[in-house]
This record gives structure tokens, C-alpha cells and sequence, in this order.
């Protein structure tokens, strides 16, 4: 990160407080928080979030720092996360709902899952994977599915019998499904015929089809293809069931129905799942989480920071194959006892009226979504939601940074200025949040995360390593000074990458136990206001954040590379409207070949197939020649100087100025 390329020029935005009625039904009001959460008290503090668990082993250990950076947390405690979710709410809140599922067709009813069935869906669940697949503790399996409730059901039912899960979201296209079966080596997949997006009913087992083909390319095998349908004994995909390979979970499970599977107690230390994100090199990282840190996080998180109590209908608008779903869907609300809402389809379809329509039938109270979905329903319908009888307490944005003028609408429109707002900043890596206010105690201020959570201390480093004080206004890396319980474990099966990517620029001394030599780096540029209020400005690495989601440029360029025509490609991240930014693409032609308007559809459509269709750009600018410095390094910042209309700068010292102006002249035509 260079603080050259961000020029920071805002006003300081003023503090919105939180309702009353809010602070009075508030979890979390206490003010000496902080103190307990103090770098003095680290790291006995996370006590606090161990004992909102159910343990079937107290642990001994409360962080071992050993085999530093990879943290050891609750180290001899023995404990299970499907139980957590589901088992241990039985007793006061069985016949209350877990999940709402809202289908996208509004003909279709909502379904009302209550805690008891959703132990009987899961244990019997538990049961197939036990007893007819044959899987054990420690097994990987790749799940791809949709927003149904058969996505957590199958989740719980991995945990319940220490089997490691690996979802890769549905929006991915098989090819990306199956490199990363081949990462996890999994032998089994699951996946469903199809699910429902903006009116269609897509046909999703394909992709399922074309993930094992790849998978088995590259070298790993899958026995078994488990398929969910989406109206069982009706099976809705063109692909064809394989026999002695593909089999329907709605037949299987009804073998096993009533089956009752006893939780498998597992290490603290054991590995919940995989869940793999893109970084700076081609190859997407699994990021692994561990059973009692992770979800003692994701539990106070919901608790505190969320304000959930049991009797609470939350609704998170993410999908859950993104981290955000794994700890804000699924883990942390089921742990947390609250009725969680599972939609199925996008907001703003059949109309812009449809999100606040859900939210007044289900009577949601806390909701929970991104930067992207709220342009989007503000631009689709920004009259739409006072014509609608709900009432939130509570509302969370995440995933990108928000425009204090987008915020103020989600503030007064959205929230009818009645709900607190939290702003939570975090990473797939880091299994919960780091920056946020705690909503009963602290001022809101509108595009700005806010300080670390109670037990995150972050800190601003340039270049150097040198600490940027609070209140200076100038951007650097943002770090965290500790290691806390949500945090990943490592990458599946590549610790070097996990030590030099997060670790490689700040730590000096590798051989270091003591975690205060270990600064955590998460690959964004931000500022510290003098109040500790940290606005997030941007990823510093090779990652493009499209709608909340990450991309890397790198798998995006490799997908563009393996069009035959293509020399050479380059990706950047082009500012939109509603998205944030979306990857703009850039190509250069081997010899022989010509720029026509079909081969950049062929090249648009081999991202799709590679990626995924989120992955598809903007657009696909065919330039005679790549802007290159003297040594050939492509100068992407030139290019995304010209895609958002900006200062090229000075480009005389590279190797070919004058493309410059010819790909100026192109592209704002
Ligand atoms: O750049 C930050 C941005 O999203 C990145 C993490 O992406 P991912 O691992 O997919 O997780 C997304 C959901 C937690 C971060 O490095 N980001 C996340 N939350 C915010 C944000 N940028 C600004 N404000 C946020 N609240």
C-alpha cells in the first residue's frame, strides 16, 4: 500500500446516537466493557465469550501461543456446534421457529421450522452422511448449494459429526466448484436439482456434474453425488442422475427418518469448515475455522453486537455461501437460540416492494445487509419502504464501504430513524467482526466502521511498520494488534501462505511466541479518526470487491488467458453506481488475431464459465497494447485511471507512452 494512492479529503461526520428504545432493551450497555476487554486483560477476557457455550469438556488453556501465528484458543475443551445450534435450545425453545424460509415464488408458502424440526432434519441428515455415505470426523465434503433451509440443515449435520464443510456458493460455476473440491479433497459433494433467481428456476445439478468432472482432472476423485430437490420426489434438472454416483437426500433421508445421531465431542481445535476467498495469486485460499473459537465469536457477536435475544426475528440478506451467511445466518443467530430468515432470489424481484413486504409479514426486527443491496432498493424503490408496517431495531451494513448519503437513507427510510445501525467491518478470514460500535453504547457515524469490537485493538501501520496516530488523516494498513477466537486457524493445507500474507510485511521476528510480535495485516488502507473511529478505504491487494464480494484479479485474468486470441489481460476495479466497483477488463491480442465485438463476448462468457457469472466484466476493452514500465510490469493503475475518467499521471517513463492515449481514446469514446 502506498499512501500516495489515496488522497484523503473528507469531512468528519457527526455523531447519531443511538434510540432510547433501542439502549433500553439493549444486551450490551455496560460501559466497562471496554476496560475488561483491555490489551491488560487479553487474553483471559475471551473467557466471556467461551462460557456463552455449552461444553462437554471444560478447556484448560485459554490461548497457546506455541505454534504462533497459528492461535490455539480453549485448548483441552471438548465441545460440539450442531448441539450449540440446535440440541441445547430444545428444552425452552422447541416449538419456537429457527428458520423461516421465504421461497422467491410469493404462491409458495413460507416455511416456519421450528427447533424440533430442525433436529429431526438435521439428525436424520447426520444419519445419511453416517451411515450410508460412510463419512467420519475430519472428512471434508463440498457443498453447492442455494438459499434453501437444506444449506444450514447440511451444514449442522457435517458439525454434528465433525465432518468439515466446504460450501462454495451457488453463484460460482462448476469449474470453480471443482477446483476447490480438488483443494479440500472431498469425496463427496452435495448439491441440489435447482433453485429460484429473478423468476427462473435454474438449473443448478449441471454445475454439479461439471464441478466432479474437473475435480476428477485435476486429480480428485467423487464417489458420491448427494442431491437435494428443491420440491422433493420431483427432480427438476436436465442432467442426468449417474447411477451408483448420484443420489436423491429427500429419498435417502426418509430411510433414516426419526434417526437420532448423538453429536460428535470434538476438540476446540478441531476444524469446523473451509471456506475458500480470493487473495492476490491466482489460486483461491481455504480458509479454515476452527469448532470452539469460532463459534464462542460468533455467538457474543450475534449476542452483542447484533442484539439478538431469542425472541427476535432476524433476517440477514446475505447468502450463506459467503462468510457472512456462515457466521451471521447460520452459527452465530441458531447459537444465539433467535429466529433466523432464509430468502430465496434477490431483493428487488418481482419488485422493489418485496424486501419490506417480507420484513412486515415475518414482523423482522433486526435486518442485516450490504452497501450494494441498499443502492440497489434505494434506486429500484426509494418511496417503498414507509408504505410498509415493519419496525426495525436494529440494522447492520457489511461488506464494503457505505456513503454517509446511502447510510442517512438506510437511517431514515429504511429504519424510519427508530434503528440503531452498526457498520461491521471483518473478512471471511477473520470468522466475525473487528470493527463496529457496540449499538447500546456507542455514537454511529455514517461511512465509518467505528472502533474495534469489545477484545479487537487495531492499529494503523505505513509501509515502514510505523504507527499511524489516531486523528493524523493519513491511510495505511490496517492491522490488529491481538489475536481473538473468530480468527482463522490457517489456510487448508498452505501455512506459509498464511503466515507471509498476513503476517509477512509487520512480524520480525518469525521464530516469536509472544503474539504481541504478530500484527495482524487484513489488506485494507484505512484512516483512524482521534475518537478510534476507523474508516475502511479499500483493499491494497490484487482483490476487487464486487457488491460486497470479493474477486481476485488474478483468477479473473487467468479465465480471460484461457481464450486462445488473448496474450496478455489485465483486470481493475472500476467504479459503479450500485456495486461499488466491478472488474473492468483489459486484453491485448496475440499476433495474427483481430479486436471484434464477438471475441470480447467469447472472452466476457470464459470468465462466466471460469468464475462465475459475478466474476463477468463490465466490460472487455481489446487495446493494441498493454501501458508497461521498462521491466514489462502491465501498469494496471493507468488502466483504472482511464476506465474512471481519472489522472493518468505522468507516463513518460514507461516503455510505450504513447498506448496510453490510444487506450484513453477507446475507452471514452
Ligand atoms: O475490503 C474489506 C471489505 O470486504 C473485505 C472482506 O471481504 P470478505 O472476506 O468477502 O468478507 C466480506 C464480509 C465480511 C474486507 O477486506 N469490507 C468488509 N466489510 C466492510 C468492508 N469495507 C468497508 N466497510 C465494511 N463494513
Amino acid at each position: 500500500m502506498s499512501e500516495k494512492h489515496y488522497a484523503v479529503h473528507w469531512q468528519e461526520e457527526e455523531y447519531i446516537y443511538p434510540p432510547p428504545s433501542f439502549v433500553g432493551q439493549a444486551n450490551l450497555t455496560d460501559p466497562s466493557i471496554f476496560e475488561r476487554f483491555s490489551l491488560d486483560n487479553f487474553p483471559e477476557c475471551f473467557k466471556e465469550f467461551a462460557d456463552l457455550l455449552d461444553w462437554d469438556q471444560y478447556w484448560h488453556t485459554t490461548l497457546d501461543t506455541s505454534d504462533a501465528p497459528c492461535w490455539k484458543w480453549f485448548v483441552g475443551g471438548k465441545l460440539n456446534a450442531s448441539y450449540n445450534c440446535v440440541d441445547r435450545h430444545l428444552d425452552k425453545y422447541k416449538n419456537k421457529t429457527a428458520i423461516h424460509f421465504v421461497p422467491e415464488p410469493e404462491d409458495e408458502p413460507i416455511v416456519h421450522m421450528t427447533y424440533q424440526e430442525l433436529y429431526r432434519r438435521v439428525n436424520e441428515t447426520a444419519a445419511v452422511l453416517r451411515d450410508f455415505v460412510g463419512l467420519k470426523a475430519g472428512d471434508r465434503v463440498t457443498l453447492h448449494l442455494p438459499m434453501t433451509p437444506e444449506l444450514p440443515i447440511t451444514m449442522l449435520a457435517c458439525a454434528r459429526l465433525g465432518v468439515i464443510h466446504s460450501q462454495v456458493f451457488a453463484g460460482f460455476s462448476g469449474q470453480a466448484c471443482g477446483e476447490r473440491i480438488w483443494d479440500s479433497e472431498s469425496r463427496v459433494l452435495i448439491t441440489i436439482d435447482g433453485y429460484y433467481r429473478s423468476g427462473k428456476l435454474l438449473d443448478h445439478k449441471v454445475n454439479g456434474d461439471q464441478a466432479v468432472e474437473v475435480a476428477k482432472k485435476l486429480g480428485q476423485d467423487v464417489d458420491k453425488i448427494l442431491v437435494w430437490r428443491r420440491y422433493p420426489g420431483k427432480y427438476s434438472s436436465a442432467a442426468p442422475m449417474v447411477e451408483g454416483r448420484d443420489y436423491f437426500m429427500d429419498d435417502l433421508v426418509k430411510q433414516y427418518r426419526g434417526k437420532i445421531v448423538q453429536p460428535v465431542s470434538m476438540p476446540a481445535e478441531g476444524i469446523l469448515f473451509l471456506m475458500y476467498t480470493s487473495g492476490s495469486t491466482g489460486r483461491p485460499k481455504g480458509v479454515q475455522h476452527s469448532i470452539g473459537g469460532y463459534l464462542s465469536y460468533v455467538t457474543w457477536m450475534s449476542k452483542n453486537i447484533q442484539d439478538i435475544h431469542p425472541e427476535d426475528v432476524y433476517w440477514c440478506m446475505a447468502d450463506i455461501g459467503w462468510i457472512t451467511g456462515h457466521s451471521f445466518i447460520v452459527y452465530g443467530p441458531l447459537s444465539a437460540a433467535a429466529s433466523t430468515v432464509i430468502f430465496e432470489g434477490v431483493p428487488t424481484y418481482p419488485d422493489a416492494g418485496r424486501v419490506w413486504r417480507i420484513a412486515e409479514e415475518l414482523d423482522v426486527n433486526i435486518f442485516h445487509t450490504s452497501p450494494t443491496a441498499i443502492r440497489q432498493l434505494r434506486k429500484a424503490g426509494p418511496d417503498e419502504p414507509a408504505k410498509y408496517n415493519y419496525d426495525f431495531k436494529h440494522m447492520t451494513t457489511v461488506g464494503e464501504p457505505i456513503e454517509p448519503e446511502v447510510w442517512r437513507w438506510y437511517y431514515n427510510v429504511v429504519g424510519k430513524g427508530r434503528a440503531a445501525i452498526v457498520d461491521t467491518w471483518w473478512q471471511t478470514e477473520t470468522g466475525g467482526f473487528l470493527c463496529s460500535t457496540v449499538p447500546g453504547l456507542s455514537p454511529m457515524k455514517p461511512g465509518s466502521a467505528g472502533p474495534g469490537v469489545p477484545g479487537i485493538h487495531p492499529v494503523i501501520f505505513d509501509d515502514e511498520g510505523n504507527e499511524i496516530k489516531p486523528g493524523e488523516g493519513k491511510a495505511g494498513n490496517v492491522c490488529i494488534r491481538n489475536p481473538w477466537p473468530g480468527q482463522m486457524q490457517t489456510i487448508w493445507k498452505d501455512r506459509d501462505r498464511y503466515v507471509s500474507t498476513y503476517y509477512g510485511k509487520y512480524n520480525k521476528d518469525p521464530n516469536s511466541k509472544d503474539w504481541r510480535d504478530w500484527p495482524y495485516m487484513a489488506g485494507d488502507a484505512a484512516v483512524m479518526s482521534s475518537d478510534g473511529y476507523v474508516r475502511i478505504l479499500g483493499r491494497v491487494d490484487d482483490v476487487i470487491n464486487v457488491a460486497g464480494h470479493r474477486l481476485g484479479t488474478k483468477e479473473i485474468e487467468s479465465a480471460a488467458l484461457t481464450v486462445e486470441e488473448v496474450a496478455e489481460a489485465a483486470v481493475i476495479a472500476a467504479k459503479d453506481e450500485i456495486k461499488g466497483t466491478v472488474p473492468d477488463l483489459y486484453v491485448s491480442l496475440k499476433p495474427g488475431y483481430e479486436a471484434s465485438q464477438e471475441l470480447a463476448v467469447k472472452i466476457s462468457q470464459a470468465v462466466s464459465t471460469v468464475v462465475g457469472k459475478i466474476a463477468r466484466p463490465r466490460s472487455v476493452h481489446i487495446v493494441p497494447d498493454m501501458p508497461k514500465t521498462r521491466s514489462g510490469k502491465i501498469m494496471r493503475r493507468i488502466l483504472a485511471s482511464i476506465s474512471n475518467r481519472g489522472d493518468v499521471g505522468d507516463v513518460t517513463s514507461l516503455a510505450n507512452p504513447d498506448v496510453v492515449e490510444q487506450i484513453r481514446r477507446q475507452v471514452q469514446s
